[in-house]
């Protein structure tokens, strides 16, 4: 029999308006539209307008989840936001959502855990939940990584975009919530995937020495083989954990940062590409942004019902992994 602490009762989204194609960007740095297609699954991403902050979007993911719960910004107890991409070093994101929604009566923090930023933040809710002292949490992941990309470097300056999604966690009704989570993470393995700059260790006066430090590097082939293997871990440690199999899912969210990560471990799972969501060819890799997107658009187009079993999986830097089991 499962068991329930929390639920998720409404979720949004929100991603800038301007776009930005694989033909655009074959026109900044050497690449094709047909390279990024093939070896992403990426056609196009939405990218920020100047003065827009990552606040902005978290902002309207926040009200259209809200609308679907039912729930008064006033009655928020907490605010918990995955991002990397904050408006600024301090104060939180989650700080300025609060404000811009006027959630008076809630804390607010940032969770840093990279693209696991918002399963990160689910788990933390659900168990805040289990404890009886929180009752109504908002989760966001929200990016504005092309304020950190290279826009020289082809082989990163083609995967990311911006964007940001949302989810209201409350107490189940003992018929559906969240079924188990899983977070793991490894930073002795930092160093493929960062931003060495703007910290402690470089900070902004260092900037004019070591420009490149202050965009976002990866070791693209390394990031590869990490994602395939730890996702993979994620997905199949909280299915057995829970006494589940590929047949028993409705729909795999799997963090939408690669096609080929994605069918990997699709095939890991044994699950058929008509229960694998994905978005990334419209949006890039988001970060924190790419799960709650995903599902918001999962549950707002009628792929996933009532009493479905969804599993969402995501991997980032630090390194870090997570999944989320849930009975919708
Ligand atoms: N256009 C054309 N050619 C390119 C481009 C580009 N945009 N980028 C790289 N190339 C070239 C390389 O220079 C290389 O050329 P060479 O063989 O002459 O040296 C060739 O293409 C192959 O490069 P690889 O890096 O080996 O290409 P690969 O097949 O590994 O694909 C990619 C690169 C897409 C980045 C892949 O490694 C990847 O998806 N990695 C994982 C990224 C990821 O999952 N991140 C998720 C976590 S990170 C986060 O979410 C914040």
């Amino acid at each position: 029999m499962e068991q329930y602490s929390s639920m998720i009762t409404g979720t949004g989204s929100a991603v800038p308006e301007k776009v930005l194609t694989n033909d655009d960007l074959a026109k900044m740095v050497d690449t094709s539209d047909e390279w990024i297609r093939t070896r992403t699954g990426i056609r196009e991403r939405h990218i920020a307008e100047d003065g827009i902050a990552t606040s902005d979007l978290g902002a309207r993911a926040a009200q259209e989840a809200l609308a679907e719960a039912n729930l008064a910004a006033e009655e928020l107890d907490l605010i918990i936001f995955g991002t990397i991409t904050p408006d600024m070093y301090f104060p939180s994101a989650a700080c300025f959502v609060q404000n811009k929604i006027g959630a008076n009566n809630a804390a607010a923090f940032d969770v840093s855990a990279a693209c696991c930023g918002f399963l990160y933040g689910l788990d933390l809710a659900d168990n805040l939940i289990a404890t009886g002292k929180y009752h109504n949490i908002l989760v966001l992941g929200g990016e504005i990584l092309s304020r950190i990309t290279d826009w020289n470097d082809r082989a990163t300056c083609v995967l990311f975009g911006d964007g940001a999604g949302a989810a209201v966690v409350q107490p189940s009704d003992g018929k559906r919530g969240i079924v188990g989570n899983y977070i793991k993470s490894d930073g002795s393995l930092a160093h493929l995937l960062n931003m060495p700059g703007g910290g402690s260790l470089l900070p902004p006066s260092k900037a004019a020495e070591d420009p490149k430090s202050f965009y976002l590097q990866m070791e693209g082939r390394e990031v590869f083989r990490y994602a395939v293997s730890c996702m993979g871990d994620a997905a199949t440690t909280i299915m057995s954990q829970n006494g589940f199999t590929g047949d028993d899912l409705a729909l795999f969210i799997s963090h939408q940062a690669n096609i080929r990560i994605i069918q990997a471990i699709a095939k890991r799972l044994n699950v058929p590409d008509e229960k694998v969501f994905i978005n990334l060819d419209k949006y890039g890799n988001t970060s924190a942004a790419s799960i709650p997107i995903a599902l918001n658009e999962a549950r707002k187009s009628g792929r996933i019902k009532s009493g479905d079993l969804v599993l969402m999986v995501a991997f980032g830097a630090g390194f870090t992994w997570a999944s989320s089991l849930v009975r919708m």
